[in-house]
Protein backbone atom coordinates (compact mmCIF):
# COMPACT_ATOMS: atom_id res chain seq x y z
CA UNK A 1 0.00 0.00 0.00
CA UNK A 2 1.23 3.69 -0.56
CA UNK A 3 0.67 5.27 2.39
CA UNK A 4 2.59 1.69 4.18
CA UNK A 5 5.78 2.56 2.06
CA UNK A 6 5.58 6.31 2.84
CA UNK A 7 4.91 5.83 7.00
CA UNK A 8 8.20 3.66 6.54
CA UNK A 9 10.32 6.36 4.39
CA UNK A 10 9.06 8.56 7.95
CA UNK A 11 10.61 6.99 10.06
CA UNK A 12 13.77 7.89 11.04
CA UNK A 13 16.67 7.30 8.90
CA UNK A 14 20.05 6.32 10.17
CA UNK A 15 22.30 7.98 8.20
CA UNK A 16 25.61 9.65 8.86
CA UNK A 17 24.70 12.68 9.55
CA UNK A 18 28.35 15.10 8.12
CA UNK A 19 26.87 18.41 9.13
CA UNK A 20 23.80 19.97 11.28
CA UNK A 21 22.26 22.81 12.18
CA UNK A 22 22.12 23.36 15.99
CA UNK A 23 19.40 25.74 17.17
CA UNK A 24 20.08 27.19 20.42
CA UNK A 25 18.29 30.06 22.29
CA UNK A 26 20.71 32.56 21.25
CA UNK A 27 21.89 31.62 17.45
CA UNK A 28 22.59 28.82 14.72
CA UNK A 29 25.18 27.62 14.29
CA UNK A 30 26.36 24.95 11.87
CA UNK A 31 27.73 22.36 13.92
CA UNK A 32 29.95 20.04 12.21
CA UNK A 33 30.44 17.73 15.02
CA UNK A 34 27.33 15.96 15.95
CA UNK A 35 28.59 12.77 18.09
CA UNK A 36 28.12 14.83 20.92
CA UNK A 37 24.79 14.87 20.25
CA UNK A 38 22.15 12.59 22.12
CA UNK A 39 19.55 10.51 19.85
CA UNK A 40 16.34 11.97 20.01
CA UNK A 41 15.25 8.54 21.11
CA UNK A 42 16.65 9.63 24.54
CA UNK A 43 14.44 12.65 24.90
CA UNK A 44 12.60 11.98 28.12
CA UNK A 45 8.93 10.90 27.31
CA UNK A 46 5.73 8.60 28.35
CA UNK A 47 6.77 5.27 28.62
CA UNK A 48 5.90 3.16 25.54
CA UNK A 49 5.57 -0.45 25.11
CA UNK A 50 6.25 -2.28 20.96
CA UNK A 51 3.23 -2.35 18.47
CA UNK A 52 0.98 -0.27 21.28
CA UNK A 53 3.02 2.76 21.82
CA UNK A 54 0.59 4.50 24.84
CA UNK A 55 -2.10 2.95 24.51
CA UNK A 56 -1.61 1.88 27.55
CA UNK A 57 -1.02 4.99 29.31
CA UNK A 58 -4.48 6.04 28.02
CA UNK A 59 -6.61 3.30 28.40
CA UNK A 60 -5.16 1.53 31.99
CA UNK A 61 -6.53 3.49 34.90
CA UNK A 62 -3.38 4.99 36.42
CA UNK A 63 -1.56 5.71 33.08
CA UNK A 64 -0.19 9.01 32.65
CA UNK A 65 -2.80 9.77 29.87
CA UNK A 66 -5.68 7.79 31.33
CA UNK A 67 -9.26 9.84 31.87
CA UNK A 68 -6.98 13.06 31.19
CA UNK A 69 -8.29 16.07 33.33
CA UNK A 70 -5.68 18.62 31.54
CA UNK A 71 -4.59 19.06 28.36
CA UNK A 72 -2.13 16.32 26.52
CA UNK A 73 0.38 19.55 25.80
CA UNK A 74 0.26 20.02 29.55
CA UNK A 75 0.64 16.54 31.45
CA UNK A 76 3.66 16.29 28.88
CA UNK A 77 5.37 19.75 29.73
CA UNK A 78 4.90 18.85 34.05
CA UNK A 79 6.53 15.78 33.57
CA UNK A 80 9.02 15.76 31.61
CA UNK A 81 9.87 19.56 30.48
CA UNK A 82 10.65 21.37 27.56
CA UNK A 83 11.29 18.15 24.73
CA UNK A 84 9.03 15.37 24.86
CA UNK A 85 9.03 12.00 23.02
CA UNK A 86 5.94 10.56 22.60
CA UNK A 87 5.55 7.55 20.98
CA UNK A 88 3.36 6.42 18.62
CA UNK A 89 3.11 2.59 17.94
CA UNK A 90 2.31 0.86 15.08
CA UNK A 91 0.95 2.61 12.51
CA UNK A 92 2.21 6.45 13.79
CA UNK A 93 5.23 8.10 13.87
CA UNK A 94 6.52 9.21 16.93
CA UNK A 95 6.23 12.78 17.79
CA UNK A 96 8.36 15.53 19.58
CA UNK A 97 6.75 18.07 21.58
CA UNK A 98 8.43 21.33 21.90
CA UNK A 99 7.66 24.41 24.61
CA UNK A 100 10.39 26.59 23.82
CA UNK A 101 9.43 29.36 21.49
CA UNK A 102 12.95 30.47 20.32
CA UNK A 103 13.77 26.75 19.33
CA UNK A 104 10.18 26.57 17.24
CA UNK A 105 11.21 30.44 15.89
CA UNK A 106 14.62 28.75 14.91
CA UNK A 107 13.49 25.59 13.19
CA UNK A 108 10.80 27.50 11.04
CA UNK A 109 13.31 29.75 9.86
CA UNK A 110 15.49 27.03 8.56
CA UNK A 111 12.75 24.61 6.94
CA UNK A 112 12.79 25.33 3.18
CA UNK A 113 10.22 27.37 1.66
CA UNK A 114 7.99 23.93 1.35
CA UNK A 115 7.35 23.03 4.94
CA UNK A 116 5.42 20.17 5.41
CA UNK A 117 2.15 19.46 7.93
CA UNK A 118 1.91 16.10 8.82
CA UNK A 119 -1.77 14.76 9.30
CA UNK A 120 -4.64 13.75 7.04
CA UNK A 121 -2.73 11.24 5.51
CA UNK A 122 -5.42 8.92 5.48
CA UNK A 123 -7.89 12.08 3.02
CA UNK A 124 -4.61 12.39 0.79
CA UNK A 125 -4.47 8.67 0.41
CA UNK A 126 -8.51 8.32 -0.45
CA UNK A 127 -8.05 11.50 -2.85
CA UNK A 128 -4.63 9.78 -4.42
CA UNK A 129 -5.45 6.38 -4.54
CA UNK A 130 -9.30 5.56 -3.70
CA UNK A 131 -11.32 7.99 -5.39
CA UNK A 132 -12.56 6.91 -8.68
CA UNK A 133 -13.86 9.20 -11.35
CA UNK A 134 -12.83 9.55 -15.02
CA UNK A 135 -12.04 13.05 -14.48
CA UNK A 136 -10.67 13.36 -11.35
CA UNK A 137 -9.55 16.59 -9.95
CA UNK A 138 -7.33 15.23 -7.68
CA UNK A 139 -4.77 13.66 -10.21
CA UNK A 140 -2.53 16.10 -10.58
CA UNK A 141 -2.64 17.71 -7.25
CA UNK A 142 -4.84 17.06 -4.13
CA UNK A 143 -5.26 20.60 -2.73
CA UNK A 144 -3.51 22.56 -0.04
CA UNK A 145 -4.60 20.20 3.16
CA UNK A 146 -3.25 17.41 1.75
CA UNK A 147 -0.52 18.34 -1.10
CA UNK A 148 3.24 18.69 -0.07
CA UNK A 149 6.06 19.67 -1.83
CA UNK A 150 6.75 21.25 -5.21
CA UNK A 151 2.71 20.58 -6.15
CA UNK A 152 1.71 22.14 -3.15
CA UNK A 153 3.89 25.21 -3.50
CA UNK A 154 2.72 25.71 -7.29
CA UNK A 155 -1.14 25.48 -5.92
CA UNK A 156 -0.61 27.77 -2.78
CA UNK A 157 0.97 30.35 -5.35
CA UNK A 158 -1.65 30.48 -7.51
CA UNK A 159 -4.44 31.14 -4.76
CA UNK A 160 -2.46 33.43 -2.34
CA UNK A 161 -2.97 36.19 -4.19
CA UNK A 162 -6.79 35.79 -4.74
CA UNK A 163 -7.61 34.28 -0.94
CA UNK A 164 -5.16 36.53 1.21
CA UNK A 165 -5.54 40.18 -0.09
CA UNK A 166 -7.35 42.01 2.55
CA UNK A 167 -9.00 44.08 -0.57
CA UNK A 168 -10.61 40.90 -2.10
CA UNK A 169 -11.78 39.58 0.79
CA UNK A 170 -13.78 42.95 2.38
CA UNK A 171 -15.46 43.13 -1.55
CA UNK A 172 -17.60 40.33 0.59
CA UNK A 173 -18.25 42.48 3.86
CA UNK A 174 -22.06 43.27 2.26
CA UNK A 175 -23.12 39.80 1.41
CA UNK A 176 -21.66 38.31 4.62
CA UNK A 177 -23.79 41.01 6.46
CA UNK A 178 -26.76 39.96 4.87
CA UNK A 179 -26.07 36.17 6.08
CA UNK A 180 -25.48 37.56 9.83
CA UNK A 181 -28.52 39.56 9.53
CA UNK A 182 -30.70 36.18 8.79
CA UNK A 183 -28.52 34.32 11.32
CA UNK A 184 -30.30 36.88 14.08
CA UNK A 185 -33.60 36.18 12.74
CA UNK A 186 -33.02 32.89 12.98
CA UNK A 187 -31.80 32.80 16.55
CA UNK A 188 -34.99 35.22 17.13
CA UNK A 189 -37.06 32.65 16.09
CA UNK A 190 -35.25 29.48 18.18
CA UNK A 191 -35.82 30.91 21.36
CA UNK A 192 -38.09 29.71 24.39
CA UNK A 193 -40.24 31.80 26.94
CA UNK A 194 -36.80 31.72 29.09
CA UNK A 195 -34.31 33.33 26.02
CA UNK A 196 -32.57 29.94 25.72
CA UNK A 197 -32.47 28.32 22.16
CA UNK A 198 -34.40 25.17 21.30
CA UNK A 199 -32.15 24.09 19.47
CA UNK A 200 -28.41 23.58 19.70
CA UNK A 201 -25.95 26.73 19.29
CA UNK A 202 -23.21 24.60 17.93
CA UNK A 203 -25.68 23.61 15.38
CA UNK A 204 -26.81 26.70 14.61
CA UNK A 205 -23.75 28.04 14.07
CA UNK A 206 -22.16 25.19 11.87
CA UNK A 207 -25.28 26.17 9.31
CA UNK A 208 -24.32 30.02 9.68
CA UNK A 209 -20.23 28.77 8.85
CA UNK A 210 -21.86 27.08 5.93
CA UNK A 211 -23.68 29.67 4.86
CA UNK A 212 -20.93 32.17 5.13
CA UNK A 213 -18.69 30.17 3.29
CA UNK A 214 -20.82 29.47 0.55
CA UNK A 215 -21.51 33.17 -0.49
CA UNK A 216 -17.50 33.75 -0.23
CA UNK A 217 -16.51 31.06 -1.77
CA UNK A 218 -19.20 30.24 -4.12
CA UNK A 219 -20.96 33.45 -5.02
CA UNK A 220 -24.25 32.07 -3.81
CA UNK A 221 -26.80 31.91 -1.05
CA UNK A 222 -27.02 27.98 0.17
CA UNK A 223 -30.09 28.63 2.16
CA UNK A 224 -28.67 26.76 5.12
CA UNK A 225 -30.31 29.30 7.30
CA UNK A 226 -34.37 28.11 5.89
CA UNK A 227 -36.25 27.14 8.94
CA UNK A 228 -37.53 24.37 7.14
CA UNK A 229 -33.87 22.86 5.64
CA UNK A 230 -34.71 19.19 5.50
CA UNK A 231 -32.21 16.81 7.51
CA UNK A 232 -31.28 14.96 4.41
CA UNK A 233 -30.62 18.09 2.60
CA UNK A 234 -27.74 18.36 0.66
CA UNK A 235 -26.23 21.16 3.11
CA UNK A 236 -27.46 19.23 6.42
CA UNK A 237 -25.51 16.23 4.63
CA UNK A 238 -22.52 18.47 4.02
CA UNK A 239 -22.13 19.24 7.60
CA UNK A 240 -22.53 16.25 9.13
CA UNK A 241 -20.14 14.51 6.92
CA UNK A 242 -17.56 17.72 7.69
CA UNK A 243 -17.92 16.34 11.44
CA UNK A 244 -17.61 12.88 10.36
CA UNK A 245 -14.26 13.48 8.05
CA UNK A 246 -12.36 14.87 11.16
CA UNK A 247 -13.59 12.48 13.78
CA UNK A 248 -11.93 9.66 11.37
CA UNK A 249 -9.25 11.47 10.33
CA UNK A 250 -8.64 11.80 14.42
CA UNK A 251 -9.07 7.96 14.63
CA UNK A 252 -6.57 7.27 12.02
CA UNK A 253 -4.00 9.73 11.67
CA UNK A 254 -4.18 10.91 15.47
CA UNK A 255 -4.84 7.43 17.24
CA UNK A 256 -2.76 3.77 16.82
CA UNK A 257 -4.51 2.26 14.12
CA UNK A 258 -3.66 -0.58 11.76
CA UNK A 259 -5.02 1.12 8.47
CA UNK A 260 -1.86 1.55 6.67
CA UNK A 261 -1.28 -2.16 6.67
CA UNK A 262 -5.03 -3.35 6.21
CA UNK A 263 -8.30 -1.95 5.63
CA UNK A 264 -9.84 -1.65 9.52
CA UNK A 265 -13.30 -1.03 9.55
CA UNK A 266 -12.66 2.79 10.86
CA UNK A 267 -10.74 2.87 7.89
CA UNK A 268 -13.65 1.78 5.60
CA UNK A 269 -16.46 3.39 7.25
CA UNK A 270 -13.84 6.42 6.33
CA UNK A 271 -13.85 5.49 2.81
CA UNK A 272 -17.50 5.59 2.28
CA UNK A 273 -17.73 9.33 4.33
CA UNK A 274 -14.94 10.86 2.22
CA UNK A 275 -16.96 9.97 -0.87
CA UNK A 276 -20.17 10.94 0.30
CA UNK A 277 -18.15 14.35 1.29
CA UNK A 278 -17.05 14.57 -2.11
CA UNK A 279 -19.86 14.04 -4.26
CA UNK A 280 -21.90 16.65 -1.57
CA UNK A 281 -18.77 18.99 -2.44
CA UNK A 282 -18.92 18.46 -6.43
CA UNK A 283 -22.86 19.00 -6.34
CA UNK A 284 -22.58 22.86 -4.88
CA UNK A 285 -19.16 23.70 -6.47
CA UNK A 286 -20.75 22.28 -10.13
CA UNK A 287 -24.38 23.91 -9.62
CA UNK A 288 -22.07 27.20 -8.54
CA UNK A 289 -20.64 26.43 -12.06
CA UNK A 290 -23.71 26.25 -13.88
CA UNK A 291 -25.34 29.18 -12.18
CA UNK A 292 -22.28 31.45 -13.13
CA UNK A 293 -22.69 30.16 -16.85
CA UNK A 294 -26.25 31.22 -16.42
CA UNK A 295 -25.14 34.75 -15.07
CA UNK A 296 -22.21 35.34 -17.09
CA UNK A 297 -22.84 38.78 -17.19
CA UNK A 298 -22.61 39.51 -13.04
CA UNK A 299 -19.91 42.50 -13.81
CA UNK A 300 -20.34 43.55 -9.90
CA UNK A 301 -16.54 42.72 -8.15
CA UNK A 302 -19.09 42.01 -5.17
CA UNK A 303 -21.32 39.89 -6.73
CA UNK A 304 -18.42 37.32 -7.40
CA UNK A 305 -17.69 34.10 -5.39
CA UNK A 306 -14.20 33.14 -5.31
CA UNK A 307 -14.79 30.47 -7.54
CA UNK A 308 -15.13 33.15 -10.50
CA UNK A 309 -11.46 34.16 -9.89
CA UNK A 310 -10.17 31.04 -9.43
CA UNK A 311 -11.63 29.35 -12.23
CA UNK A 312 -9.35 32.34 -14.23
CA UNK A 313 -6.77 30.72 -13.52
CA UNK A 314 -7.31 26.64 -14.03
CA UNK A 315 -10.55 24.73 -13.48
CA UNK A 316 -9.57 22.25 -11.52
CA UNK A 317 -7.35 24.54 -8.94
CA UNK A 318 -10.96 26.52 -8.87
CA UNK A 319 -12.71 22.94 -7.63
CA UNK A 320 -10.64 21.50 -5.84
CA UNK A 321 -9.97 25.12 -3.66
CA UNK A 322 -13.81 25.42 -3.77
CA UNK A 323 -14.44 22.18 -1.75
CA UNK A 324 -11.31 22.75 0.58
CA UNK A 325 -12.81 25.99 1.50
CA UNK A 326 -16.17 24.60 2.32
CA UNK A 327 -14.54 21.88 4.48
CA UNK A 328 -11.90 23.71 6.06
CA UNK A 329 -14.10 26.81 6.99
CA UNK A 330 -17.11 25.63 8.69
CA UNK A 331 -16.19 23.37 11.87
CA UNK A 332 -12.96 26.07 12.25
CA UNK A 333 -15.07 29.44 12.43
CA UNK A 334 -18.04 27.71 13.71
CA UNK A 335 -16.43 27.13 17.00
CA UNK A 336 -14.19 30.34 17.61
CA UNK A 337 -17.49 31.88 17.09
CA UNK A 338 -18.66 29.97 20.21
CA UNK A 339 -15.87 30.39 22.14
CA UNK A 340 -15.81 34.05 21.52
CA UNK A 341 -19.25 34.19 22.31
CA UNK A 342 -18.66 32.36 25.23
CA UNK A 343 -15.83 34.45 26.65
CA UNK A 344 -18.34 37.09 25.93
CA UNK A 345 -21.06 36.14 28.21
CA UNK A 346 -18.58 35.53 31.00
CA UNK A 347 -17.46 38.85 30.98
CA UNK A 348 -20.66 41.34 30.64
CA UNK A 349 -18.41 44.20 30.87
CA UNK A 350 -16.45 43.58 27.82
CA UNK A 351 -19.35 42.28 26.50
CA UNK A 352 -21.13 45.72 26.98
CA UNK A 353 -17.39 47.78 25.38
CA UNK A 354 -18.33 45.48 22.55
CA UNK A 355 -21.78 46.70 22.24
CA UNK A 356 -20.56 50.51 22.47
CA UNK A 357 -17.92 50.05 19.52
CA UNK A 358 -20.43 48.66 17.37
CA UNK A 359 -22.96 51.09 18.04
CA UNK A 360 -20.49 53.70 17.30
CA UNK A 361 -20.13 52.57 13.90
CA UNK A 362 -16.08 52.67 14.21
CA UNK A 363 -14.67 50.72 11.37
CA UNK A 364 -11.36 50.05 13.03
CA UNK A 365 -13.27 47.12 14.71
CA UNK A 366 -10.45 47.50 17.52
CA UNK A 367 -11.88 46.10 20.36
CA UNK A 368 -14.25 43.42 17.93
CA UNK A 369 -10.61 42.61 16.76
CA UNK A 370 -8.99 42.06 20.30
CA UNK A 371 -12.15 40.67 21.49
CA UNK A 372 -11.51 37.69 18.44
CA UNK A 373 -7.75 37.57 19.06
CA UNK A 374 -8.23 37.28 22.77
CA UNK A 375 -10.85 33.98 22.58
CA UNK A 376 -8.63 32.46 20.13
CA UNK A 377 -5.94 32.81 22.53
CA UNK A 378 -7.55 30.80 25.35
CA UNK A 379 -9.65 28.70 22.92
CA UNK A 380 -7.82 28.10 19.48
CA UNK A 381 -9.32 26.03 16.96
CA UNK A 382 -6.25 23.83 17.01
CA UNK A 383 -4.12 23.66 19.83
CA UNK A 384 -0.48 23.39 18.48
CA UNK A 385 1.47 23.61 15.34
CA UNK A 386 2.56 20.55 13.56
CA UNK A 387 5.63 20.00 11.00
CA UNK A 388 7.19 17.37 9.74
CA UNK A 389 10.64 18.39 9.58
CA UNK A 390 12.24 18.83 5.93
CA UNK A 391 16.18 18.75 7.73
CA UNK A 392 17.79 17.85 10.19
CA UNK A 393 18.63 19.70 13.62
CA UNK A 394 20.32 19.48 16.91
CA UNK A 395 17.38 20.76 19.54
CA UNK A 396 18.31 21.42 23.52
CA UNK A 397 21.36 18.76 22.65
CA UNK A 398 19.58 16.22 20.84
CA UNK A 399 19.40 15.19 17.18
CA UNK A 400 16.14 15.66 15.47
CA UNK A 401 16.55 13.83 11.63
CA UNK A 402 14.72 15.05 8.50
CA UNK A 403 11.14 13.50 8.60
CA UNK A 404 10.45 13.72 12.20
CA UNK A 405 6.99 15.08 13.65
CA UNK A 406 7.25 18.41 15.95
CA UNK A 407 4.60 19.45 17.71
CA UNK A 408 4.66 23.31 18.80
CA UNK A 409 2.51 23.50 21.93
CA UNK A 410 1.04 27.21 21.49
CA UNK A 411 -2.47 26.77 23.16
CA UNK A 412 -1.02 25.55 26.32
CA UNK A 413 2.36 28.44 26.12
CA UNK A 414 -0.43 30.57 25.80
CA UNK A 415 -1.60 30.11 28.88
CA UNK A 416 1.87 30.55 30.87
CA UNK A 417 1.54 34.33 33.24
CA UNK A 418 5.48 34.91 31.69
CA UNK A 419 4.22 35.35 27.99
CA UNK A 420 0.55 36.81 29.03
CA UNK A 421 0.38 37.91 32.35
CA UNK A 422 -2.96 36.96 34.04
CA UNK A 423 -3.24 34.58 31.01
CA UNK A 424 -6.18 32.78 32.18
CA UNK A 425 -8.34 35.91 31.79
CA UNK A 426 -9.89 37.21 28.92
CA UNK A 427 -8.53 40.61 28.54
CA UNK A 428 -8.89 41.86 25.03
CA UNK A 429 -7.76 44.79 26.03
CA UNK A 430 -4.53 43.60 26.09
CA UNK A 431 -4.07 43.25 22.34
CA UNK A 432 -4.65 47.11 22.49
CA UNK A 433 -2.89 48.93 24.97
CA UNK A 434 0.47 50.33 24.17
CA UNK A 435 4.09 49.25 24.68
CA UNK A 436 5.08 49.97 28.17
CA UNK A 437 1.22 48.72 29.45
CA UNK A 438 2.05 45.52 31.46
CA UNK A 439 -0.33 43.51 29.61
CA UNK A 440 1.11 44.80 26.28
CA UNK A 441 0.80 41.63 24.23
CA UNK A 442 3.83 41.83 22.40
CA UNK A 443 6.01 40.77 25.43
CA UNK A 444 5.11 37.57 24.19
CA UNK A 445 7.55 36.00 22.16
CA UNK A 446 6.10 36.12 18.37
CA UNK A 447 6.26 31.84 18.25
CA UNK A 448 3.80 31.79 21.04
CA UNK A 449 0.35 32.96 19.66
CA UNK A 450 -0.23 31.19 16.37
CA UNK A 451 -3.69 30.13 15.75
CA UNK A 452 -3.39 30.37 11.95
CA UNK A 453 -0.21 28.66 12.08
CA UNK A 454 3.29 29.80 10.46
CA UNK A 455 5.16 30.93 7.64
CA UNK A 456 4.34 29.97 4.11
CA UNK A 457 2.02 27.38 5.04
CA UNK A 458 -0.03 29.42 7.76
CA UNK A 459 -4.26 29.29 6.86
CA UNK A 460 -4.96 30.61 3.57
CA UNK A 461 -8.61 31.13 4.40
CA UNK A 462 -7.32 33.44 7.57
CA UNK A 463 -8.43 36.71 6.31
CA UNK A 464 -12.01 34.86 5.11
CA UNK A 465 -12.47 33.46 8.80
CA UNK A 466 -11.53 37.21 10.29
CA UNK A 467 -14.03 39.14 8.21
CA UNK A 468 -16.71 35.92 8.86
CA UNK A 469 -16.18 36.02 12.43
CA UNK A 470 -16.25 39.78 12.92
CA UNK A 471 -19.38 40.35 11.12
CA UNK A 472 -21.56 37.35 12.74
CA UNK A 473 -20.41 38.46 16.27
CA UNK A 474 -21.13 41.76 15.74
CA UNK A 475 -24.35 41.70 14.82
CA UNK A 476 -25.37 38.95 17.73
CA UNK A 477 -23.89 41.24 20.56
CA UNK A 478 -25.51 44.43 18.63
CA UNK A 479 -28.85 41.91 18.84
CA UNK A 480 -28.38 40.42 22.17
CA UNK A 481 -27.44 40.24 25.46
CA UNK A 482 -25.87 36.91 25.65
CA UNK A 483 -25.36 35.49 29.39
CA UNK A 484 -24.52 32.11 30.12
CA UNK A 485 -26.99 30.63 33.27
CA UNK A 486 -26.34 27.71 35.50
CA UNK A 487 -23.09 25.84 36.40
CA UNK A 488 -19.86 26.77 34.16
CA UNK A 489 -19.10 25.13 30.73
CA UNK A 490 -17.56 21.98 30.48
CA UNK A 491 -13.81 22.65 29.64
CA UNK A 492 -12.70 22.41 25.49
CA UNK A 493 -12.15 19.08 23.83
CA UNK A 494 -9.17 18.96 22.41
CA UNK A 495 -9.26 17.40 19.15
CA UNK A 496 -8.13 17.76 15.72
CA UNK A 497 -10.74 21.16 16.16
CA UNK A 498 -10.99 21.66 19.49
CA UNK A 499 -14.55 22.56 20.59
CA UNK A 500 -16.87 23.05 23.79
CA UNK A 501 -18.69 20.39 24.93
CA UNK A 502 -22.39 20.60 25.13
CA UNK A 503 -24.73 21.83 26.91
CA UNK A 504 -24.51 25.39 25.54
CA UNK A 505 -26.42 27.69 28.12
CA UNK A 506 -26.64 31.03 26.87
CA UNK A 507 -29.11 33.06 26.88
CA UNK A 508 -30.07 35.77 24.56
CA UNK A 509 -31.75 38.90 25.41
CA UNK A 510 -32.98 41.63 23.05
CA UNK A 511 -31.00 44.30 23.44
C1 LIG B 1 -11.02 30.59 12.99
C2 LIG B 1 -10.86 30.06 11.82
C3 LIG B 1 -9.65 29.29 11.38
C4 LIG B 1 -8.54 28.92 12.07
C5 LIG B 1 -8.19 29.23 13.52
C6 LIG B 1 -7.69 28.19 11.15
C7 LIG B 1 -6.46 27.66 11.49
C8 LIG B 1 -5.64 27.00 10.60
C9 LIG B 1 -4.36 26.44 10.95
C10 LIG B 1 -3.71 26.49 12.32
C11 LIG B 1 -3.85 25.86 9.84
C12 LIG B 1 -2.50 25.14 9.73
C13 LIG B 1 -1.45 26.18 9.40
C14 LIG B 1 -0.01 25.70 9.47
O1 LIG B 1 0.24 24.50 9.38
O2 LIG B 1 0.90 26.55 9.61
C15 LIG B 1 -4.80 26.06 8.76
C16 LIG B 1 -4.62 25.64 7.47
C17 LIG B 1 -5.55 25.81 6.48
N1 LIG B 1 -6.75 26.49 6.57
FE1 LIG B 1 -7.49 27.40 8.22
N2 LIG B 1 -8.30 28.13 9.94
C18 LIG B 1 -9.49 28.80 10.02
C19 LIG B 1 -10.39 29.02 9.01
C20 LIG B 1 -10.20 28.67 7.70
C21 LIG B 1 -11.06 29.05 6.61
C22 LIG B 1 -12.28 29.98 6.73
C23 LIG B 1 -10.56 28.46 5.48
C24 LIG B 1 -11.04 28.56 4.05
C25 LIG B 1 -11.54 29.59 3.51
C26 LIG B 1 -9.37 27.73 5.87
C27 LIG B 1 -8.58 27.01 5.01
C28 LIG B 1 -7.39 26.42 5.36
C29 LIG B 1 -6.56 25.67 4.42
C30 LIG B 1 -6.91 25.35 2.97
C31 LIG B 1 -5.41 25.30 5.12
C32 LIG B 1 -4.20 24.54 4.58
C33 LIG B 1 -3.19 25.57 4.10
C34 LIG B 1 -1.89 24.99 3.53
O3 LIG B 1 -1.45 23.96 4.02
O4 LIG B 1 -1.34 25.60 2.60
N3 LIG B 1 -9.18 27.90 7.22
N4 LIG B 1 -5.88 26.76 9.27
Amino acid sequence: MYVYNKVLSNLVKKTQILRSISVSATAIHVNEDSKHQKSWRDIPGPSTLPIIGQALNFILPGGLLYNRKADLAHILYENYGPIVRVEGGVGMSPIIFLYDPEVTLNIFRNENDMPVRPGFDVLEYFRKHHYKRKDNPWEKTTGLITEHGEPWKKFRSSVNPILLQPKNIALYTDALNLVADDMVKRLRSKRNENNMLNTKFNAEMTLWALEAIGVVALGSRLNCLDTDLPKDSPEMRLINTIHYVFMLVEKLDFEPSLWKYFPTPVFKAAMKCFNEHTKLNEYFVEKAVEQLKNNANKENEKEKGILVKLLEIDYKVAVIMASDMLFAAVDTTANTVIASILHLAQNPDKQNKLREEIKSKDEKKQYLKACIKESLRLIPVVGGNFRKTTREYNVMGYKIPKDMFLMFANQYLCSWDEHFPRAKEFLPERWIVKKGDPLYYGQAHPFVYSPFGFGSRSCVGKRIAELEMETIIAKIIENFQVDWVGPPPVPTRTSIVNHLIKPYNFTFKDV
